[in-house]
């Protein structure tokens, strides 16, 4: 099936500038005054711990009470009642197959405590910076500017499952590259958004390891909203697996594949699942447009590259026409949740687009269910965009 451009609006030179400017900025020095702030900010994202853990990647692993978490320093959220796993939801719908491990078995909160990945000085720096200077943006599938190979469903929902292959695309510092399931609603200034997937992200993290990585925003991308733990919204309640855990099991191209399972539902809040595991919530209280559900699910990959350097990779790194089985990233079996159950869409409620064809595939090829689709997509970048 041919990938369809995206109607491209021209770039102004002044983009294209100021986007390098940004990435300049990234790298300046932050003064003393700064550093007293960062550090004030520190103590209000990273609770005291009850216990912690150092991972092999250099990552520390807090155990936090679970109703002294930085979610909870929400305004909306005050009298929040946490909920452990969703009311509505039958067991037996989401708790199929197994959860591979993910962690060391020894990495395990007490009862009463979750698991949360330290935010470190580093992290916040570069979110700060990125917030700041409108980097977030081009988080936003549907940005004029982004450069995506994605499948959208624009239908009513309650969110969506699917299954993604996971990858170490390379990417310079400055560069980030998604795989990610994104549920929206809303115009596009105030457009409510929960996404989760994987990613390679250095600014983020300070390396390049694939790591699981979530978003959420209010407005568009614009002032609410942030990555993972970064700011109060996202309520965890799982004890083993935090956000921003690397993922090291990653796919062999021509090889074995690697799978996660991600589904984001609604019941009552937005519902963070990886395989059969409730992560947490986005509480609903964040999403003025999305009490009702959501209007598009759209998946695929995003990369984020400023415009003086070839573009990272996306996926595996090859295009879908290269091979789809066992050398394509790819999104398979992913089904709508209508609020009772999990449906297949049919392929007409499909839309493929891929922002640079040249530069990213994305390609739909049958499923193992008769009548489905399963989403390819990826490819080298190098390019200017
Ligand atoms: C990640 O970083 C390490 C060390 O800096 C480097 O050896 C490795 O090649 C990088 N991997 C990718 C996929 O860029
Ligand atoms: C972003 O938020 C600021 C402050 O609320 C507002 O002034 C601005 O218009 C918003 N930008 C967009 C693109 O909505
Ligand atoms: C892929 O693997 C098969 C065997 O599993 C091998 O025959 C083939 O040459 C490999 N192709 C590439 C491009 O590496
Ligand atoms: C993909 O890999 C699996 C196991 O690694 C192998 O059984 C299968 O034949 C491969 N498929 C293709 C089309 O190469």
């Amino acid at each position: 099936m041919a990938t369809t451009a995206a109607t491209r609006s021209v770039k102004p030179v002044l983009l294209l500038m100021s986007v390098q400017i940004m990435f300049g900025l990234l790298h300046a020095v932050i003064s003393e005054e700064e550093n007293l702030e960062m550090e004030r900010q520190l103590r209000v994202i990273n609770k005291p711990p009850i216990k912690s853990f150092k991972t092999d990647y250099g990552d520390i692993l807090d155990c936090i009470h679970i109703y002294k978490q930085h979610a909870f320093d929400h305004p909306l959220l005050k009298d929040h009642k946490i909920k452990m796993r969703p009311e509505n939801i039958p067991k037996s719908m989401t708790a199929e197959g197994e959860s591979p491990k993910l962690l060391p078995d020894n990495i395990k909160c007490p009862p009463g405590s979750v698991l949360i990945k330290r935010t470190t000085k580093e992290d916040l720096i570069m979110a700060n910076k990125m917030k700041a200077l409108g980097l977030n943006h081009p988080m936003n599938p549907s940005a004029p500017d982004a450069n995506t190979a994605t499948v959208r469903y624009s239908k009513h929902n309650f969110g969506a499952r699917t299954t993604m292959n996971v990858w170490g695309p390379s990417t310079l510092p400055r560069q980030a590259s998604f795989a990610n399931l994104w549920i929206s609603n809303g115009p596009s200034e105030e457009l409510n958004v929960v996404q989760a997937g994987w990613a390679v992200f250095p600014m983020l993290f300070s390396s390049n390891n694939t790591r699981l990585l979530t978003y959420w925003t209010g407005d568009g991308y614009n002032t609410t909203g942030c990555f993972n733990y970064l700011c109060p919204g996202f309520v965890q309640v799982h004890p083993q697996i935090t956000l921003g855990l690397v993922l090291d099991q990653l796919s062999v191209y021509n090889g074995t594949q690697s799978d996660i399972q991600i589904s984001i539902i609604k019941d009552g809040e937005w519902w963070l699942q990886l395989f059969n595991q409730f992560i947490g919530y986005w509480p609903q209280k964040l999403f003025f447009y999305m009490y009702g559900g959501a209007n598009n699910a759209v998946w695929g990959g995003l990369v984020i590259c400023p415009s003086d350097e070839p573009s990272a990779e996306m996926g595996s790194g090859h295009f879908p026409k290269d091979g789809l089985q066992n050398k394509s990233a790819y999104f398979k079996d992913t089904q709508i949740y209508d609020g009772a159950r999990f449906t297949y869409p049919s392929p007409d409620q499909l839309v493929l687009c891929s922002s640079r064809p040249d530069c990213y595939g994305a390609e739909l090829a049958p499923g193992v269910a008769p009548n489905t689709m399963d989403l390819f997509y990826g490819g080298p970048g190098q390019c200017h965009i």
